[in-house]
């Protein structure tokens, strides 16, 4: 397979095992490049590039900069805080002004769920979705999964805990995706009220003892709680959350083998894991932050060299 079977990149949902594969060959070519003195290759010297955030972001929003430029593309960047959506636009409006200023791409983070898949259907650019609210951030289970296969050789069999708060999180909910289209066991660990109740019917076993989920594992992906999205409180207070779910390195050093550390960032350190874990050598998170802009690259790579047929 030499094509992607999507336009855009809306959600692993959409996207198949063999995309997957696809992406992740071509991110093993642009990792290789990424590390030489020139990093820079001309592949998207005609393209221009969009990167729409009406969130908040840092590694994802330089992530993407530096995927682009990297591949010689023209970018331009936008955040809400600071855009005419203040006074009022609807994203339509905002994006169609973008696009007529002749843009290819367009690269977006948004609160609400759904939003890229809004926009791929009234707008004509190829969209990447860089997280719609709790719903789903597919280059982060990309660069998730990458990385596993980097550390482990595959992703196929291997036993994968995401530990947290499965409810409102869009790195959860593509990671479920991409790890069950890959053939990976997937476990979910968290307090009951963090853990949405159809969670099973994704293929996905659930266990709410930490120290069982993390003796199951190969890996274990610990996630952020996402307290900006939060009305009501879930869980009685943040000192008992970090005794029952967080991961220190006395926890780590009673398993029986040595189990892989994931984050996708930012850290709150001493809350989801203390520091001596997030900074130790089972700790794969600057590797994951590293794998991210190979694998941004391949996907804005392939997508972009659909546009020029
Ligand atoms: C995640 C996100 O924004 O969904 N971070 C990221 O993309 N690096 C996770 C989080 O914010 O907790």
């Amino acid at each position: 397979m030499s094509e992607l079977s999507v336009n855009h990149l809306l959600g692993i949902k959409y996207i198949t095992e063999d995309d997957i594969n696809l992406i992740f060959e071509t991110a093993d070519h642009f990792k290789e490049i990424i590390n030489r003195p020139i990093k820079k290759v001309p592949s998207l010297r005609d393209i221009t590039i969009a990167n729409l955030f009406f969130e908040n972001s840092t590694r994802t929003r330089l992530s993407f900069e530096l995927a682009e430029k990297r591949l010689s593309a023209d970018v331009i960047n936008f955040s809400a805080a600071s855009s005419s959506v203040k006074k009022g636009e609807t994203l339509i409006d905002t994006v169609n002004n973008i696009l007529s200023m002749k843009v290819d791409m367009v690269v977006m983070r948004h609160p609400n769920p759904g939003a890229s898949v809004f926009l791929s259907k009234h707008v004509n650019a190829h969209i990447i979705n860089a997280g719609d609210g709790p719903h789903e951030h597919p280059t982060q289970a990309l660069l998730d999964s990458y990385s596993i296969r980097e550390k482990l050789g595959s992703v196929a069999g291997k036993k994968v805990v995401i530990v947290g708060d499965i409810l409102h999180s869009r790195v959860a909910l593509s990671n479920i995706f991409a790890l069950k289209l890959q053939g990976a066991e997937v476990k979910v660990c968290g307090p009951k009220t963090l853990l949405p109740k159809y969670i099973e019917s994704l293929g996905v076993t659930v266990e709410t003892n930490l120290i069982k989920a993390l003796e199951w594992c190969d890996v274990a992906n610990m996630l952020r709680i996402q307290n900006e999205r939060m009305e009501i409180s879930y869980y009685p207070s943040t000192r008992e959350y970090t005794q029952q779910f967080g991961v220190n390195k006395q926890i780590l050093d009673t398993l029986s083998k040595e189990i892989i550390i994931m984050h996708p960032g930012p850290i709150n350190r001493g809350v989801e894991i203390t520091s001596d874990v997030a900074d130790s050598k089972q700790a794969i998170i600057l590797d994951q932050v590293q794998n991210g802009v190979a694998v941004r690259m391949a996907v804005i790579y392939l997508l972009a060299s659909k546009i020029k047929q």
